[in-house]
């Protein structure tokens, strides 16, 4: 399967059966146990970016790019901490969830920008760029792609989460009880943390924080980069 192919697969997954489970997941509802490890794990993800952002100070006028923003879980209290949040996704129908989300929440909803956009073709330039659980959708050689793209917009600081591929959970996605059920519609790539810290320096980007969030069924790999 080329990477296109990809592109397509995940941009129609998360317009149908991935939107249904993914904002279940994402959401406050009732779910089974499997998801609610996950939503655990991916809250973790959120809540650890959310505190060092506000570790490094005030984030009011904060610009923040959040590429694959899904329903808005990390873009909605980024912008509620005052942020000015451009939020974008390849799914029509998470972008449509996130807006209705952040209606009900926000305030001042107009700190909260939303776009349907590939990732890779956004322009703009920001403070701070942050792309959390998509590279997981895509083989390490479009990762490097979209890395390389995401670090052109980035003025001072990019975040990244991905799954990584460590012998414990190569294993795991070989007995296929990596995101058990239905999300097995769309392929799970793992990458080498070398290979994100290479295409990283490669653009210009030193890694200066790093965090493991790991539950049964959630792993999730978490670094931010700034401009050396
Ligand atoms: C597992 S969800 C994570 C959502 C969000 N980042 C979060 O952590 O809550 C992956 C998201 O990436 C989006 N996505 C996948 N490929 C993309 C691309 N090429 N450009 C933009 N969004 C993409 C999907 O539509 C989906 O909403």
């Amino acid at each position: 399967m080329n990477a296109a192919d990809d592109k397509t697969i995940v941009k129609e997954y998360f317009n149908s059966t991935g939107f249904d489970r993914w904002r279940r997941i994402y959401g406050d509802g009732e779910v089974n146990k499997v998801q609610l490890d996950i939503r655990n794990g991916h809250q973790q993800t959120v809540d650890a970016v959310l505190n060092w952002l506000k570790a490094d100070g005030n984030l009011t006028e904060l610009s923040i790019c959040d590429a694959g923003c899904g329903v808005g879980s990390l873009s909605i209290p980024l912008a509620a901490a005052g942020a000015k949040v451009y939020a974008s996704d390849i799914s029509e129908k998470m972008v449509e969830e996130a807006k209705q989300r952040a209606s009900q929440i926000l305030q001042h909803p107009d700190y909260l920008v939303f776009n349907v956009q590939d990732l890779e073709q956004l322009g703009g330039s920001y403070h701070t760029v942050i792309c959390l659980d998509v590279l997981i959708h895509y083989p390490q050689d479009k990762a490097d792609e979209m890395i390389s793209h995401l670090c052109s917009l980035a003025q001072s600081r990019i975040i990244l989460s991905f799954a990584p591929k460590t012998f414990g959970l190569s294993i795991l996605k070989k007995i296929g009880s990596f995101f058990p059920g239905a999300s097995k519609a769309t392929r799970a790539y793992l990458h080498r943390e070398t290979d994100v810290v290479k295409i990283l320096e490669k653009n210009g980007f030193l890694v200066q924080r790093q965090k493991m969030i790991r539950t049964r069924f959630y792993f999730s790999r978490l670094l931010e980069a700034t401009r050396e």
